[in-house]
């Protein structure tokens, strides 16, 4: 069994003590601006073989490897013009690229489960970015949840995941954005793989393309191995579209709510809905109530990736009751 798990405050301390674990190829959770990481250094097959492990993540699942800035990134990948203009957008931030691995790119095979593509991220919080820097290599890290639960978007949703099972949590408080990145794949055509913190509106403008309008490419080919059906699930049953809470329901409301009910916002900005997305379904799901009742959310800018969230809560569970992704 490992030792309790560390929670360390993100000075220059605490910063110094997650890198010391991860380059001893320990376990680290850290704040991304999206939801909080389970880092392991990607270089070493022991640290990615124990990601795996500590979540329950079925190995076909790749990893996203972090990087500090975008020369490393051009180490690991093939970056096409289309992958340039992106970068040159939109990191460091909430998206993540699908790109073409590079000979030589040093990851350890489990990072990209055998693919010969990799998904690379930089991102822009700060406690990331410091992690990133002084670790001085690339560090896998899916979201910090036990494989098929709600991504944790504070440590404390971490320990409750994953307490005894990984060495240390970075507490970097909430993470602003509230939902994973954006996943972009550019070859041999632009495509959204997951729809997640950045729009396909902004991923569009900045391509000159209209990506907004097709629908978020579902693939359940070995390309995009993460994106199964039941996923993202609160022990409790969700219901989508709602409105009203049935007996026993708790409702979670969009747009203004009477004192002492839950809305994901008073104002119906999809940007605060994101970041409060995650967060609420963890408090609720703890709550006294047998299922949770969601109200409609457009489908515009962040509120598709709210709604793939939401239906994948909603998504009829395996057998048993837990899902199967990571
Ligand atoms: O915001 C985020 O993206 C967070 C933070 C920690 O960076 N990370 C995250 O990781 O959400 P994870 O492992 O929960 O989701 C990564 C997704 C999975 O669905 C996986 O299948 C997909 O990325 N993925 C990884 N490598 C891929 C590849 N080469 N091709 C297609 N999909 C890939
Ligand atoms: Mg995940």
């Amino acid at each position: 069994m490992q030792p309790a798990t560390e929670i360390l405050t993100p000075d220059a301390n605490g910063i110094a003590r997650a890198a010391d674990l991860l380059r001893a190829g320990k376990l680290v959770a850290f704040p991304t601006e999206t939801v909080y990481g389970l880092g392991g250094i990607a270089t070493r097959p022991d640290a990615v073989a124990s990601i795996y492990a500590a979540k329950g993540r079925p190995s076909f699942n790749p990893l996203i490897a972090h990087v500090a800035d975008l020369d490393t990134a051009r180490r690991i990948a093939h970056f096409s013009d289309m992958a340039e203009a992106l970068a040159a957008a939109f990191w460091p931030g909430p998206m993540t690229l699908v790109l073409p691995l590079r000979e030589g790119h040093g990851l350890a095979p489990g990072v990209t489960a055998g693919l010969e593509t990799v998904a690379l991220r930089i991102p822009a919080a700060p406690v990331a970015q410091r992690v990133l820097e002084r670790v001085g290599q690339p560090v896998a890290a899916p979201s910090a949840n036990p494989s098929g639960r709600i991504s944790p978007t504070r440590a404390e949703h971490v320990i409750a995941g994953l307490s005894g099972r990984i060495a240390a949590v970075l507490d970097g408080g909430a993470c602003p954005v509230g939902v994973e990145s954006t996943i972009v794949a550019t070859d041999p055509a632009p495509r959204i793989l997951r729809a997640g913190g950045l729009s396909a509106e902004a991923i569009g403008a900045a391509l000159g393309l209209d990506l907004a309008a097709g629908p978020v490419i579902e693939d359940s080919t070995p390309t995009a191995p993460g994106q199964l059906t039941s996923h993202y699930a609160p022990s409790k049953p969700v219901r989508l579209n709602a409105t009203a809470a049935l007996d026993g329901e708790v409702w979670l409301g969009f747009g203004p709510v009477a004192e002492g009910q839950h809305t994901l916002s008073q104002s119906r900005d999809l940007a605060e809905a994101a970041a409060n997305l995650f967060d609420m379904l963890h408090s609720l799901d703890d709550g006294p109530h047998t299922g949770i009742a969601v109200a409609p959310i457009p489908d515009t800018g962040l509120g598709a990736a709210i709604n793939d969230r939401l239906q994948r809560a909603a998504a009829p569970r395996p057998r048993g009751g837990t899902p199967e992704a990571g």
